[in-house]
């Protein structure tokens, strides 16, 4: 692990965070109608030199995401112990992380979450559902506790078992320390046919520590969303139905029906703030304790 110093491009491949979801968008530009007015060719703006950004983020990911290491994150992380905060300090400590160079918007990160959320409200789904979009991309605060980008965003996947050739940039796994460990790289490794993926560890992230977040607070569907939401190999690709169980099938309806919004809900647009301010600050109420451990 001798690559891992804090040389700041080892950290930091991607100009800021959303170049990931940028790179998102050009593998899956097909926005359903929540999307509004924008066009599919609006999300498209995108430059060549950022593609090789990703590409380095995602070499540095599969490189590293390793099952110890997810479980070291885990022993790590999910004590939280690192601060407690409101939900309102803990959305302005997230805006910390301040995007400069998205060619999609200039908002922030708390635009991004207010904005899918929504859009998920617009559609009259529940009012958990309109959590999930506010929540969704809170545990991105790791890369504010110094983590580097590619342990806080990124597709996950399963780690454990053998990684498949539907993640992006699936040739950068060769270099994973587990790529040659006969207990980890056979089809179903440390895991055993329809476990379930609550048995199973995934690639460590904001997707998982968010939801180890609100897992006391939130119903079952929303923590689906929330855990799985960049599982973009099994929601998109189907990769891992192996390990899924019928519950898993079920719940993935779930992912599924949110993933629409966190792609394709950015709108250069901001809602009136004032006027939407009451209704979530009784939604964040109704659900959520005074303050959050991180
Ligand atoms: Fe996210
Ligand atoms: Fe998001």
């Amino acid at each position: 692990m001798s690559e891992l110093s804090n040389n700041s491009s080892v950290n930091a491949p991607l100009g800021s965070l959303d170049e990931w979801e940028d790179d998102l968008l050009q593998r899956y530009p097909d926005p359903t109608t929540i999307a509004g007015e924008k066009k599919v060719d609006e999300y498209r703006n995108y430059e060549e030199p950022t593609r090789d950004t990703v590409r380095e983020f995602y070499r540095l990911n599969h490189q590293f995401q390793c099952y110890d290491f997810v479980q070291e994150k885990r022993n790590n992380f999910l004590r939280f112990d690192k601060a407690k905060m409101s939900i309102w300090e803990a959305f302005d400590f997230l805006n910390q992380l301040v995007d400069d160079s998205d060619p999609d918007t200039d908002l922030d990160q708390f635009q991004h979450l207010l904005q899918t959320a929504e859009a998920i409200r617009n559609d009259g789904h529940p009012d958990w559902m309109v959590m999930v979009g506010l929540m969704h991309d809170m545990g991105k605060v790791l890369c504010l506790f110094g983590e580097p980008q590619w342990a806080v965003v990124g597709d996950t996947f399963p780690v454990g078992c053998a990684f498949s050739d539907k993640i992006v940039y699936p040739e950068f796994f060769s270099a994973n320390p587990d790529f040659n460990d006969s207990r980890y790289n056979s089809k179903y490794g440390v895991y055993t046919h329809g476990c379930g993926l609550r048995n199973v560890h995934m690639s460590w992230g904001h997707d998982e520590y968010v939801y180890q977040m609100m897992k006391d607070h939130l119903p079952e569907p929303a923590l689906y969303m929330l855990r799985y939401h960049s599982f973009y190999s099994q929601h998109r690709e189907g990769a891992y139905e192996h390990l899924m169980d019928d519950h898993d099938r079920e719940m993935f309806n779930w992912v599924k029906l949110f993933n629409p919004y966190d792609l394709y809900s950015k709108n250069p647009v901001a809602p009136d703030w004032n006027a939407i301010k009451p209704y979530y600050e009784a939604l964040i109420k109704k659900y959520l304790p005074e303050s959050i451990s991180f």
